[in-house]
């Protein structure tokens, strides 16, 4: 699964952070870093419920 993100919404809510650190890395300035994420199957869920919680729905989930 992809995790497809779009920096022109991110806000730097951090949410996505907050839920999978180790999935959705964030820049100095707090905003997700550019470039789509490839989740391990082992993941997936979790990178879900992370990308569903952003409120600018900067996460899109791929497949
Ligand atoms: Fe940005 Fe949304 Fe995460 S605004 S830092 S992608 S929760």
């Amino acid at each position: 699964m992809k995790i497809i993100v779009h920096n022109d919404k991110c806000q730097g809510h951090a949410r996505c952070w907050a839920m999978a650190p180790n999935i959705f890395e964030l820049d100095d300035e707090g905003y997700i870093k550019p470039g789509d994420i490839d989740v391990a199957e082992a993941d997936e869920k979790l990178a879900w419920k992370g990308a569903k919680s952003c409120p600018e729905r900067a996460l899109e989930i791929g497949k």
